[in-house]
Formats: C-alpha cells, structure tokens, sequence
C-alpha cells in the first residue's frame, strides 16, 4: 500500500491487519511514560490541511511524533496558498522540502486522489520516489482514518465487527464520515442502518450497501452501536432544513432515546460535537459514549497507517 485514499481500496484482511497493527502500537506504548518508538526515525511527515481541524491533525501529529518521525504542519490560511499557490505547486513543494508523507485535508472532493497521481507522474518523470498521499477528508467524500479509528473503537467494545448492528444518525448528505463508515463497515460484516431527514439523504443512497429509515426510535432497540454525525451548516450555504429545533426533536440522541438501547450498546461521534442538538451533553459523557476512546483509537490508528505506508507490509511493530 503506497497511498491511503479511499476505505474502498482495503478488502477484510487489509483492514483487519490495521486494526492489529493499531492494538500492537497501543500495547507497546501501554505503561509507558515516554512515548517514544524509533520506528520512523528519519522520515519526515507533513500535515496540510486546507480545513480545520482538532483530532485529525492532532492525532497524526502525536502518531508521527511518538514514532520518532520529524513531523512538520503546514495550515493553509498561514501558508503560500492564501498567496494564491496552487494545490500542486504547493503538495511539489512539500516533498521537495523533503516530506515522506503529505497528510492532506482538503474541502474538494477527490483532492487527495489528485495529489497522489500528480506525486505519481513527477516520480515517473524524475526516476524518484512518490510519497505517501493520506486522505485526511476530502470534501463530503472520505475519511479513510476515521472509520477505521471508529471500527477499532467497535471492535473494542463489541468483540466482533462481523453481524453487529450500526446505525449512523443525521446529516448523511455532507459527511464523509458517513461515506466511509458505510463502505469500511460493510467490508467488515456489519449491519448498517441509516437514520436521516429525507434532506440530508444523497441521491443515490438507495445504492449504498446499507438500509435507510427515518425514524431514529424505531431504530434504536437491538443496534449494537450508534454513531451520531455533525450536522455540517458550513456545507449548506447559509440553508438548513429541518430546523435545528426540529432536527433536534427528531434526530438528537436524547437521554430519553439513550435509554431505548441495549445495555451493551455504544455511542459514537466523530467528532466535534455539536451538544444540545445532534447529542445530549448527558449522552455524551455517559459511559455508553466512546468519543474519547475514539480519539485515544485515533493515534493508534494513525501509527499504524504511517507505519504500513512508509515502512511496509513485511515488518510488524
Ligand atoms: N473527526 C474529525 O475529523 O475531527 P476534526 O475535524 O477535529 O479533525
């Protein structure tokens, strides 16, 4: 595996072998008090990240950092892209300057994928070696290391991803959350349900290998897992429907719907949350909520991804 792009390009056993590689780097930091393997020593990792974000950079950073890698951020507002620099000329740039790795967020769908092949056409011509592309989110179309920090996360309190239950709650339309969590869950074996307001479905959905409802009650006895989504009014040109009053009322997980689930059942979400409307702020600090467990997942997961795309499929922690 050269680039991370896609949840599309990894079959079960691909998968799988990130999920054990993420609990092998988490047993072998376990009890530590410095962090610190030598796995990347040597490599450089940039992050740049044409939209905000908190967990996601952060957590590549730590990862990186904990593996000895040099690790370098690079946010767009404070670069040479608010100079008018192009996507390409400034991902050259970044490996020029010597990066091993370019960990890209960026608010176009299919950014990553056009980094990794303009990298892969200036290796070709320049006899040189490409470097790694990681999709940190592309617009509303994938978030490779999400979904698989929040299988980690499932299989951790479930025991098995295979025949569980997961239904994905809220604004379906924008997230690429939701895209990924879709394909990446389906790959496992997992059951997926789809909770939303008709205006916050994409055309198409009908197509995706997971089943559609609108009622979020009806839902929520015999789910093992429920993963409750941002609704992103960044993406939704000054419009929103339903309400936030409505949407609250009838897609916010509240402590009277937290208590329709299984005693065994887990509460996810990606993160940032938006409490009081897509999720109770008692939900979110029950312990039937792994949000924190998703973002500690999130460096583990990281480590592992850095560590298969740059040092190989050969080698194990
Ligand atoms: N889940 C997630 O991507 O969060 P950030 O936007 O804070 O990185």
């Amino acid at each position: 595996m050269k680039h991370l792009l896609t949840v599309a390009d990894l079959d079960r056993a691909a998968a799988t072998e990130l999920l054990d590689e993420a609990e092998r780097f988490e047993q072998a930091l376990l009890g530590r008090e410095v962090k610190k393997l030598p796995t990347l020593r040597g490599r450089t990792v940039m992050t740049v990240f044409y939209e905000n974000s908190t967990r996601t950079r952060v957590s590549f950073e730590v990862a990186g950092k904990w593996m000895s890698a040099d690790v370098i951020n690079v946010s767009a507002s404070s670069s040479s892209v608010s100079k008018g620099e192009s996507l390409r000329d400034t991902a050259l740039t970044l490996h020029a300057a010597g990066a091993d790795a370019l960990i890209v967020r960026h608010p176009a769908s299919g950014a990553a994928h056009q980094i990794a092949r303009w990298m892969e056409q200036w290796a070709r011509e320049e006899n040189r070696q490409a470097p790694s592309i990681i999709n940190a989110g592309d617009g509303t179309h994938q978030h490779p290391t999400q979904a698989l920090l929040d299988a980690l996360t499932l299989r951790q309190r479930l025991g098995d991803i295979e025949g569980k239950r997961v239904v994905l709650v809220g604004d379906i339309l924008h997230s690429r959350v939701a895209r990924s969590n879709v394909v990446l869950l389906d790959t496992l074996g997992a059951e997926v349900v789809l909770v939303a307001p008709r205006t916050l479905l994409p055309v198409g959905v009908d197509a995706w290998p997971c089943r559609v409802a609108t009622s979020l009650d009806a839902e929520l006895p015999g789910a093992d897992a429920v993963m409750m989504l941002r609704v992103q009014a960044e993406r939704m040109n000054g419009g929103f429907f339903p309400s936030a009053r409505e949407y609250s009322i009838n897609y916010g997980l509240s402590e009277r719907r937290l208590a329709l689930l299984d005693d065994d059942a887990v509460v996810l979400h990606p993160g940032p949350m938006l409490r009081g409307m897509e999720i109770a702020s008692a939900v979110a600090d029950s312990p039937k909520a792994a949000v924190l467990q998703q973002v500690s997942n999130g460096v583990h997961m990281r480590m592992a991804v850095l560590f298969r795309l740059l040092v190989g499929q050969e080698e194990t922690v």
